[in-house]
């Protein structure tokens, strides 16, 4: 399907890679059944050859969801690829994954290889991961960075040894969106439908979401991303942003995934539990703030209607409800609603000194829990029934 846009997600793989993140077999068994709900079409569960643990999450995660494609990930050498194969060998849909770096930066200070060189090593590898397996997606790392007419040879050349997935990583998060897009249209239009166009970009610029959705409007049909946007250095596209994007602008976008948006944020809560941090507040999708309201002009607006200030249902993506965050940029809508919410109704005499107490509670503290604002309000009822009294 021309308009099908395949999610590949690489959380247990290049996200576990990332200061922080690392995990077991069983948190990687954990997160791999969240992925599952979330819809993922692909699940890079591991490197092998870099480990142990990673070749038993290959296998286990293979076991345990036999009817989603597991990848695991190798480089273009015979010991890696052999990895590969043995971890994926209980796998029903096997997906080896092998790369090697394409840049003359990389050849030359790395792997100090001519190009020559890497491309025969490049199709010897997805030759011999194809006698293996039918799956075969070859990355060449830091494409971005190389000469786009060797590029397009190396892509010409997988594909005719058997690449079915050609991915073309902005591996250092260097690109620009136009520049990746351009990229992308060009060997696209090079492969035809011979293989998938895959991009998975980095972060380093704050462009791996605005790159990866350039490349498909440009013709890519997968992309790379991680929940929460971990993975190396400044991490991966993050895959609730670009699924959203999609989903949002389909004026912009108009492609379909297979992904169950309502599981996003409890995805996103569950990897918060197993790794080392979360999301900051103000991530998109995802992150604390993402549907808390605090300003009062915005609390006044979403309380007649909420599109003033939402571009999506927070239930959409899995988060319960919008907050209203009641600080000293809060209005009186919003405190008579929260005070209401809590069983205190304020005349329009006791709203007016709640509320004055409230912007001076406000002022000094970042914001007001609902059992301070609950106690707040009901001194003040208490206070003007004793006034009215005496
Ligand atoms: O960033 C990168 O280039 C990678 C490849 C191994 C796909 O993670
Ligand atoms: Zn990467």
């Amino acid at each position: 399907m021309a308009d099908r846009v395949y999610i590949f997600d690489t959380t247990l793989r290049d996200g576990e890679q990332s200061p922080g993140c690392s995990m077991t077999v069983s948190e990687k068994l954990k997160m791999a059944a969240k992925l599952v709900d979330l819809g993922v079409d692909i699940m890079e569960a591991g490197f092998p050859i870099a480990s142990e643990g990673d070749a038993q999450a290959v296998d286990a995660v293979a076991r345990e969801y036999p009817w989603v494609s597991v990848a695991a990930l190798g480089r273009c050498n015979t010991k890696d690829i052999m990895a590969c194969v043995q971890a994926l060998k209980n796998a029903r849909r096997p997906r080896i994954h092998t790369f090697i770096a394409t840049s003359d930066i990389h050849l030359k200070f790395k792997l100090k290889k001519s190009r020559q060189q890497v491309l025969e090593e490049a199709v010897a590898a997805v030759r011999l991961a194809r006698s293996y397996c039918d799956d075969v997606e070859f990355s060449a790392e830091d494409a971005t960075r190389t000469d786009p007419d060797y590029l397009e040879q190396v892509s010409r050349a997988v594909v005719a040894a058997g690449a079915r997935t050609v991915n073309l990583p902005d591996t250092v998060g260097f690109s620009m969106p136009e520049e990746y897009g351009a990229l992308i249209g060009r060997i696209s239009r090079a492969l035809g439908d011979a293989a998938v166009v895959s991009v998975h970009c980095h972060d380093d610029l704050g462009l791996a979401v605005a790159n990866s959705l350039a490349a498909v409007q440009a013709g890519a049909r997968q992309i790379e991303c991680t929940i929460n946007g971990i993975g190396e250095r400044a991490g991966n596209a993050a895959l609730e942003e670009v699924v959203m994007a999609m989903k949002v602008r389909q004026d912009k976008y108009p492609f379909t995934t297979k992904i169950v948006t309502e599981h996003l944020y409890p995805a996103s809560q569950l990897l918060t539990s197993i790794i080392d941090f979360g999301p900051q507040p103000n991530k998109a999708i995802v992150g604390e703030n993402a549907f808390a309201h605090e300003a009062g002009i915005h609390q006044d607006g979403y309380l007649k209607e909420r599109t003033t200030y939402e571009i999506m249902e927070p239930t959409s993506v899995g988060v319960p409800e919008s907050r209203l965050v009641l600080g000293k940029h809060s209005g009186r809508h919003a405190l008579v609603k929260r005070c209401e919410d809590l069983g205190v109704s304020l005349n329009k005499e006791q709203l007016d000194v709640m509320y004055d107490r409230f912007t001076e509670a406000a002022d000094r503290k970042k914001g007001l829990r609902n059992d301070e604002i609950a106690s707040l309000a009901k001194e003040v009822v208490e206070q003007s029934k004793s006034a009215v009294a005496k």
